[in-house]
């Protein structure tokens, strides 16, 4: 009676610290992943700060850099600070549950994503920014089907963007901004049912026209900036396009009759300036309540609408018109 009293105790205590010892060992950076976080690290030069950070000689899990899955595998890393000439290592690809990855001020990252990334089975984002990527973007970034976000702005890649990027399902956010890339937007990547809401190719060298694809899309956020796109763009807007709200096409030589155009209420950013836009302002353009409005030199005439928040914008958001009146211009005569 009295063994079996104390049995009880001990099967829950004995339970209780098997479940602890469990979840704390499920806790450890596995091995493997740690093996390859090491090899990332002399790739980059064990920049001490990142060396501290990643916590490798401890537990990888518990740094801020690094997330990690109940099983401690790694799911997320976040590189920074080497001054050493190194490329993406390819060991990358051995992160199998690997979702996402960051590298941040390596200012002498160049070369390209390695095509080893293409076993990763979890890969949502790839995000390498203002380091000096080169050469193009690779075909076989299109076979990484689960990504989600891809962020290469502010690099020196060159080359056309692959239109295999198009066959991506899941693509919402695209930013190639900052780049030395050439030829037209492919018009595959409006031609999924895509969840694709934010694309910013702003300051490269595209040219052609904008594919009307991208007309299909709920985008919320457009960036086409400095690049050297021609013809329409009117199928950006519509009233229907309850999620737009920044839209910047500024720079480029664009041309159609901005008359046609119906600016959803949503926009808080339109900036479409020095273009061969021409027309008239739609009606619809006085609605919004814009906190960033250009429609400068561009081939626009007649009167500016009355009624939004257009005349709380001074005369250059206006200026090198054609014949556009009325306040903050000078009236209509
Ligand atoms: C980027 O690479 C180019 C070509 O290799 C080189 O000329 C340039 O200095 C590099 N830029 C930086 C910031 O390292
Ligand atoms: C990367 O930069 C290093 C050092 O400047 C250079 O030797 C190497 O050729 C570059 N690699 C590529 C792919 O541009
Ligand atoms: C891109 O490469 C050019 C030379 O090829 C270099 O002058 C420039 O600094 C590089 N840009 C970046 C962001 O590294
Ligand atoms: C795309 O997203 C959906 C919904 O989240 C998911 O079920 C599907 O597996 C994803 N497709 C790929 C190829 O990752
Ligand atoms: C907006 O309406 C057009 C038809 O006028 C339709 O083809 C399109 O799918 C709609 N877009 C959204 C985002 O609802
Ligand atoms: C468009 O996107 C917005 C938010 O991004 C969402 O609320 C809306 O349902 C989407 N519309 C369509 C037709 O998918
Ligand atoms: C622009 O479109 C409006 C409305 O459809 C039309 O009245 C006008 O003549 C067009 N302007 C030009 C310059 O084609
Ligand atoms: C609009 O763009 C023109 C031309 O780039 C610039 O001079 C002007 O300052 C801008 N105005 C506003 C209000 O941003």
């Amino acid at each position: 009676m009295n063994a079996r009293k104390l049995s009880i105790p001990c099967f829950s205590l004995c339970t209780l610290l098997l479940l602890f010892l469990r979840l704390s060992a499920a806790q450890l950076c596995h091995p493997n992943d740690k093996n390859t976080l090491l090899q990332i690290l002399d790739t980059m030069g064990n920049p001490p700060q990142l060396v501290s950070a990643w916590q490798l000689d401890i537990n990888c899990c518990s740094s801020w850099a690094i997330d990690c899955n109940a099983d401690g595998r790694v799911t997320y890393f976040f590189a920074f600070k080497s001054d050493r000439s190194f490329q993406i290592p390819s060991v990358v690809g051995d992160l199998e549950y690997l979702q996402n990855f960051n590298f941040i001020s390596c200012p002498n990252l160049n070369g390209t994503i390695p095509k080893k990334l293409t076993k990763l089975k979890h890969l949502e984002t790839i995000s390498v920014s203002s380091t000096n990527l080169t050469g193009p973007i690779p075909n076989y970034l299109g076979k990484i089907t689960t990504l989600k976000n891809i962020y290469l702005n502010s690099n020196n890649i060159s080359g056309s963007i692959p239109s295999s990027l198009g066959r991506l399902p899941n693509l919402t956010e695209l930013d190639l901004s900052g780049n030395k890339l050439t030829g037209h937007i492919p018009k595959s990547l409006g031609s999924l049912i895509k969840p694709l809401s934010k694309i910013v190719l702003a300051a490269n060298h595209l040219t052609g026209p904008i594919p009307r694809s991208l007309g299909n899309l709920n985008l919320s956020y457009v960036d086409l900036s400095l690049n050297n796109l021609r013809g329409d763009a009117s199928f950006l807007f519509r009233k229907n396009k309850t999620a737009l709200w920044y839209v910047n096409l500024g720079r480029n030589s664009l041309s159609f009759n901005f008359s046609t155009v119906e600016i959803p209420s949503t926009v808080a950013d339109l900036v479409v300036n020095n273009n061969k836009i021409y027309g008239g302002l739609p009606p619809s353009i006085a609605v919004p309540y814009f906190e960033e409005f250009n429609v400068s030199y561009n081939r626009l005439c007649g009167p500016i609408p009355a009624g939004g928040s257009l005349q709380l914008f001074d005369d250059f958001a206006f200026s090198h018109n054609l014949c556009l009146c009325g306040p903050p211009l000078p009236p209509c005569s």
